[in-house]
């Protein structure tokens, strides 16, 4: 029987990695500490409560509430400000304060009760400048990488760990790097074991999407809530492209990476749905507009924005090689989940999403 503190609990990903793991650990005890900044939080305070996580309303920028905890075995660092526009046209101290100082935080509990300790990072670690600069054509419905690339480490399949990493990332992707660094540091030091994920666009039910960060269900509820949306950068087509993993995906992948420390301990994985499960924009429109029945109006705006990229795929191999893993969930099915998730809540939803 393990002792799990997962931090941003009340979170897209914390919530539901917390109850997918009670699901199949039924005797661990589980913490979900989040201090509720992101709105829509409160709704996964009950689903929390009825499968017997106990919620701790707390910041990881305040080391007490974490080292007030009792001993932990494993801590799943979920917590973050996780949008990539964060400090742009606003100070950066709350991005920095939460995901730089707030990682240290939790990797000093680590370090007092020698806990394993796994972080969710990003894809947005690697530099927009080199994303962009990769070759690509363009379909009829989307841009596609080709596979004959300067960098190695970049082919039509996706990005793998060994992408470049010296140019300008946005503030958010350099937090999280950064916090990487130091909890590999950190854990060869103090001899606790680790495991960094790299993940591409995350989604799934019980995400509260916005327009800057959970977009698949933004996109999604803005056609079932009847909103006009825009194509913004690009040539406003739509054709930019991002891979998703479902998060039961993730799950899939995380037991593996807890249960066989010796093949995850130090290592560092891209996690992403890769190119099988990836989508544009007006691929997006298509399905939430057959899902949906609705049409929505979509401006074209073919000026590209600040910290944009054209396309993300997460090249897995890795992770496939190293655990055989592979996502299992198809788009249209993640999508359908959201679908029926919204409807079934949607008089609550209709305010956050
Ligand atoms: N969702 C994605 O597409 C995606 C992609 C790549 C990486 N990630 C990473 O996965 C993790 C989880 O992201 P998510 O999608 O669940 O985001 P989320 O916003 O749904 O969850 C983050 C939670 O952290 C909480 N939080 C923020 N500041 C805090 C603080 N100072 N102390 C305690 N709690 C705090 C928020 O209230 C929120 O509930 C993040 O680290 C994020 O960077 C997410």
């Amino acid at each position: 029987m393990k002792t799990l503190l997962i931090t941003g609990g009340a979170g897209f990903l914390g919530s539901n990695l917390a109850i997918e793991w009670r699901k199949k650990y039924p005797h661990d005890r589980i913490f979900a500490l989040d201090n509720l900044k992101r709105r829509g939080g409160e709704l996964n305070l009950p689903r929390l409560k009825s499968n017997s996580i106990e919620f701790i309303h707390g910041d990881i920028r305040i080391k007490e509430d974490l080292l007030s905890l009792p001993k932990i075995d494993l801590i799943l660092e979920c917590s973050a400000e996780p949008s990539v526009l964060a400090g742009v046209n606003e100070s950066p101290e709350y991005l920095i304060q939460t995901n730089l100082v707030g990682t240290i935080n939790c990797l000093e509990l680590a370090r007092r009760d020698n806990s394993d300790f796994v972080f969710f990072s990003t894809s947005r670690i690697y530099p927009i400048e080199y994303i962009n600069a990769l070759k690509f054509e363009e379909s009829s419905t989307r841009f596609e990488w080709l596979d004959d690339q300067i960098y190695a480490s970049a082919s039509s399949k996706g990005i793998s760990e060994y992408f470049p990493l010296d140019k300008i990332r946005s503030l958010y992707g350099t937090t999280k790097l950064a916090s990487e660094l130091i909890i590999q540091e950190y854990a060869d030091l103090y001899k606790f074991r680790s495991v960094i994920n790299r993940c591409g666009v995350l989604t799934g039910p019980w995400q509260m999407g916005k327009v800057d960060q959970g977009i698949f269900v933004y996109w999604l509820a803005s056609h079932i809530f009847k909103r006009p949306l825009k194509y913004f950068g690009y040539g406003g087509k739509g054709k930019q492209v991002r891979d998703f993993l479902h998060f039961k995906d993730l799950f899939d992948l995380l037991v593996l990476q807890t249960e066989n420390w010796e093949k995850s301990n130090a290592q560092v994985f891209n996690v992403g749905g890769g190119r099988e499960v990836s989508l544009s924009l007006c691929e997006l429109t298509e399905i939430c507009q057959k899902l949906t029945g609705n049409q929505v109006s979509i401006e074209s705006i073919p000026e590209d924005r600040a910290m944009d990229i054209r396309i993300y795929l997460t090249d897995t191999s890795k992770a496939k090689k190293i655990f055989d893993w592979s996502p299992q969930y198809k788009p249209k099915e993640t999508i359908a989940e959201i679908y029926k998730w919204i409807i079934e809540n949607q008089s609550t939803l209709v305010h956050i999403l």
